[in-house]
């Protein structure tokens, strides 16, 4: 009688290991598959300043009015050009449409997606983008060039 009380606990006990065991595991294989699938705010591309660096464009690049390309900013794109005022303008790449990268063209903003396009204030003047493009702010500082957000801008927000 008291050998089979003890068969028994011990048979309980393996069972019960096997339980923790087997949830352990699911909880295990199941975190990874439940955190990818769970939206998660793009990270904030401007640092504690409040600023980021432009990649990709030289402050040589965009010296002279007209002059402008396709850059990054943190893991953003952007545009960034000096118009024929010799302002640096700077706008986050992200079409207000469907999200594919605008282009710059020289006269205008283009989307190679739909046909999107915007005039180089970012107003979307042409296709299907319903607003402007995000415009940010420039400032070139030891031939280097920076980006930050604006107060008050249109268009989408960054990091959104
Ligand atoms: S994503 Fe740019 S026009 Fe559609």
């Amino acid at each position: 009688m008291a050998e089979a009380d003890g068969t028994e606990r011990s048979r309980r006990g393996f069972l019960g290991f096997l339980g923790a065991v087997g949830l352990g595991w699911l909880a295990a294989a199941l975190y990874p598959i439940l955190r990818y699938l769970s939206p998660q705010a793009p990270p904030d591309p401007f640092g504690e300043d409040g600023r980021a660096l432009v990649e990709q464009i030289a402050a040589v690049e965009v010296s002279r009015p007209g002059m402008g390309r396709n850059g990054k900013y943190g893991n953003r794109g952007l545009i960034l050009f000096r118009n024929q005022s010799g302002t640096l303008r700077a706008f986050d790449s992200k079409c207000t449409h469907a999200g594919c990268n605008v282009a710059f063209e020289g006269e205008r903003i283009y989307c190679h997606c739909h046909g999107g396009t915007y005039d180089l204030d970012g107003q979307n003047i042409a296709g299907p983008p319903p607003r402007p493009l995000t415009e940010l702010g420039v400032v070139e500082e030891d031939g280097l060039l920076y980006v930050f957000r604006l107060t008050g801008g249109t268009g989408s927000e960054v990091g959104s």
